[in-house]
């Protein structure tokens, strides 16, 4: 027994050495390369812009509409990376916010100092049914901005197998995203149809149930427009009240200090922030990206991760019939039992998730829709178990040579 053990450990370690020939380069330095206003703005869009991103930045407290329960202060504090808009930071804000002005909140296991910004939510409700919806970290509670009768407590947050985590997408580009028309997508997801057919790729599009449109932003592609994910977020991850929700999500009376809605006209100035935001500006080309693009079209990756659509007409210049080169369907596909979150929304079930956009990579610290993944190989190695549409993609990859191997990933980070 003992030798065979020995044996198949050195044997497996010969393997892990192989396969480890290849690295992730890791996250690009330098300056950011995204967080830059279209080019071709009006003036008055530009302004718009600049205004926008003041509010996507300005910090909440309980006057302004924070709470009663919240997961942040600020937009412009989960989408910080590498610059307004962008992603998870380095450092979780959620850590300090959690006892900021004396509030006595715990911070739970899966928030780190060095882990990404998460938000949670539930797969079951206490009485077993489905759940779904967000639940937030953190109430306004011992703040000391807080009104002194408001003793709402934070959830439950150790029934670890109940919890399903995101982390933040970036926004860079998203208007061009936004402009794309439903008949682009239904016909690029209709295109090569029996290359996908043949590698077990299948796909579906995210739809609004009341009006048959296509549903395209957030890890599910759950979510319609800019506007309606501003004014969801401001509420749901803020807790600030707002045109288009201006209910709260916690109406506990000792907690209530404002009329509301809380905010008119900031979710209007965020999403032009995030709708002028330019894409991100890819490295410049070397002969090893240039192989890896190739490769990433060879091996199957780019039957979903489409490379690049077009704009429909828009009323801004700007927008109006511009390449999308941002490597995503923006499909539904079936990512297998490890991806997997237990979670519904629209169409989409708890094993099917949105192609992630792949534009930016290069700066990306934290991967994949809960942020379990830092290294490339990790996330493209997640993309299969059972179940998983990317299956026959992922042996495809697996086949290639260290380094072709290489040339892939050097090519992702150079997105
Ligand atoms: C606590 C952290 C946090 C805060 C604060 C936050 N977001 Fe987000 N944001 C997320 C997460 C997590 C997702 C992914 C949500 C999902 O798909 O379930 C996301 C997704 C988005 C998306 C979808 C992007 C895409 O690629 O489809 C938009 C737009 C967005 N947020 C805008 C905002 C705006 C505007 C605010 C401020 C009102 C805000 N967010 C505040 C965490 C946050
Ligand atoms: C069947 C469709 C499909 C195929 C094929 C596929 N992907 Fe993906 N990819 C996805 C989906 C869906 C996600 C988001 C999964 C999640 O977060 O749970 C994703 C996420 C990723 C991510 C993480 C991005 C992020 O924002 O966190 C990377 C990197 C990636 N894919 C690279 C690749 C590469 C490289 C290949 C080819 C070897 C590939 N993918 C093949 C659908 C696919």
């Amino acid at each position: 027994m003992k030798s065979i053990t020995a044996l198949s450990c050195s044997f497996a370690f010969a393997f892990a050495a192989t396969l480890g020939a290849q690295t992730d380069p890791g996250p690009r330095g330098g300056p950011p390369r995204s967080g830059q206003p279209l080019r071709g703005l009006s003036g008055a869009e530009l302004q718009a812009f600049g205004a926008g991103r003041g509010v996507f930045n300005e910090i909440d407290n309980v006057k302004d509409g924070l709470g009663p329960r919240f997961n942040l202060d600020s937009c412009g504090g989960c989408h910080a990376h590498p610059d307004s808009g962008g992603s998870s930071p380095a450092v979780n804000p959620q850590v300090a916010v959690a006892v900021k002005f004396g509030a006595v909140n715990q911070a739970p296991a899966f928030i780190q100092p060095n882990g990404p910004v998460r938000v949670v939510r539930f797969k079951r409700g206490a009485n077993g049914q489905p759940d779904g919806g967000v639940h937030n970290l953190f109430v306004i509670t011992g703040r000391n901005d807080a009104p002194a009768g408001c003793n709402v407590q934070q959830p439950d947050f150790t029934q670890q197998n109940n919890l399903a985590f995101r982390i933040p997408t970036p926004t860079f580009g998203l208007g061009l995203i936004e402009a794309i028309t439903d008949a682009t997508l239904r016909g690029n997801l209709a295109a090569n149809a029996n290359l996908k057919r043949q590698l077990g790729i299948q796909g579906s599009l995210n739809t609004n149930g009341n009006d048959g449109t296509v549903t395209r932003f957030g890890w599910k592609a759950q979510n319609k427009s800019l506007l309606l994910f501003s004014g969801e977020a401001y509420n749901v991850e803020v807790g600030v009240t707002n045109e288009l929700f201006p209910q709260e999500r916690e109406e506990n009376a000792a907690c209530a200090t404002n009329g509301l809605p809380e905010s008119v006209g900031d979710i209007g100035q965020q999403t032009a922030f995030m709708r002028f935001l330019a894409p991100p500006q890819p490295a410049p080309a070397t002969d090893s990206t240039t192989r890896g693009a190739a490769l990433f079209t060879q091996v199957g990756c780019a039957l979903c991760h489409t490379p690049s659509m077009t704009t429909g007409l828009a009323i801004s210049a700007a927008l109006s019939q511009q390449p999308v080169n941002l490597y995503s369907d923006l499909a539904l596909h079936r990512m297998g039992q490890i991806l997997n979150d237990g979670v519904t929304q629209g169409n989409a079930q708890g094993d099917m998730f949105r192609t992630a956009p792949l534009w930016g990579l290069g700066d990306r610290l934290f991967l994949l829709h809960d942020g379990r993944a830092k290294d490339l190989g990790d996330a493209i190695l997640q993309h299969d178990s059972p179940g998983s549409e990317a299956h026959q993609v992922i042996v495809n990859y697996g086949g290639l040579g260290a380094a072709q191997k290489q040339d892939l990933l050097n090519f992702l980070r150079g997105l």
